[in-house]
């Protein structure tokens, strides 16, 4: 079954081809990182213009690399929430008409089920259940993934999530949009334990986090040095902030892990390309014996691919739309999918 797979969600126009779930045919990216950094962030109006003059052309070429004509699609999916309505609405528009004009199922995919999928990608042996750590620019929670379209969230932040903390320290220290893999850059030459910041518990919960205090603490660390004329040790914050980060979101994964008895846990999201994260889950799940799926950095951060494959595993279990499908800003990532 070949799946036309359209992603919107935030500052990525992204069309692919996945076969079966397992196999993609084509993976096309237009990235709009260039025209929001001067802002020093996305820019919802800004997305929504980029994405719907980027579609059109990005599907013929994604149908193009799969070698495939428009009658051999199967099936169009598309992200339908969550992210920035605007541009969720072009994505779902665009999948719809398509859908409606090829004659064929339409498939809306959760953002974060689809981050989730990446690995289905990066390890075609892989199957549910496993146990995986969401760390994107908006998500951060432990999902116990029961089935494929069976999920139960564990634990999370309650408040920001664990890309929006890298981004804003990042501005703060002047490095452009998106800034958390600059900032992953620059702490590999620091001292981790030079700048204590504190941890982000949350009482009573211990699979639960929070992350507006350390992002807080960072920031207000930053503009003190300035105001009292120190210099800051850049690499150093970056290093440190990077190990605070860490320090809250591998060992309430290790938790989780000992809780459920799951033995294969997976990553998924942007920030599930920082090397201090990737280096300690490496190092926690090997002293445990469990399998760790990595994906590689390109299935990290927003693509179709991921989308594609989750469609599969929607459409398998019958959730598929019609021509009413909306897009939501926010939507929880279990249960009934619309
Ligand atoms: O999953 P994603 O591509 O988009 C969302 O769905 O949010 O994640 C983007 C986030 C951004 O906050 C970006 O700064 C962060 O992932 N990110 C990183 C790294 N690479 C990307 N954060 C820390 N270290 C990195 N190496
Ligand atoms: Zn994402």
């Amino acid at each position: 079954m070949n799946i036309l797979a359209i992603e919107s969600s935030c500052d990525e126009t992204a069309v692919a081809v996945v076969r079966d779930g397992r196999t993609v045919l084509s993976d096309c990216i237009a990235s709009q990182v260039e025209t929001h950094k001067i802002y020093g962030g996305v820019v919802p109006e800004i997305a929504s213009r980029k994405h719907i003059e980027a579609i059109y052309g990005l599907a013929d070429e994604a149908l193009a690399q799969a070698g495939i004509t428009r009658n051999e699609v199967d099936a169009v999916a598309v992200t339908y929430a969550p992210g920035l309505i605007g541009a969720v609405l072009v994505g779902v528009n665009f999948a719809k008409g398509a859908a409606c004009r090829l004659g064929v199922p339409l498939i809306p995919v959760h953002h974060i089920r689809g981050h989730i999928a990446a690995n289905y990608l990066a390890y075609p042996d892989l199957e549910p259940p496993f146990l995986c750590l969401v760390v994107s620019g908006g998500h951060t929670m432990i999902v116990d993934v029961k089935g494929y379209t069976e999920m139960e969230i564990l634990g999370g932040t309650r408040d920001d999530a664990a890309g929006e903390c890298f981004d804003k320290v990042a501005r703060v220290l002047g490095m452009p949009y998106p800034g958390g893999a600059a900032l992953d850059r620059a702490a590999r030459t620091g001292d981790d334990r030079k700048y204590p910041l504190p941890d982000s518990k949350v009482d009573g919960s211990p699979l639960d986090l929070s992350f507006s205090g350390l992002k807080t603490a960072a920031i207000n660390l930053i503009h003190k040095l300035d105001q009292k004329g120190e210099m800051l040790d850049v690499p150093s914050l970056c290093a440190g902030f990077s190990r605070a980060v860490s320090d809250a979101l591998v060992p309430r994964t290790m938790l989780a892990l000992e809780q459920t008895g799951r033995r294969t846990l997976a990553v998924a999201g942007g920030v599930a390309a920082n090397s201090r994260i990737r280096a300690e889950l490496e190092r926690e799940a090997a002293r445990r014996g469990v399998r760790l799926c990595m994906p590689p950095l390109s299935l990290c951060g927003d693509n179709g691919a991921m989308i594609g494959s989750q469609a599969y595993y929607e459409y398998l279990a019958g959730h598929t739309a019609d021509q009413t499908l909306n897009a939501y800003a926010t939507k929880s990532i279990l249960g009934e999918q619309i």
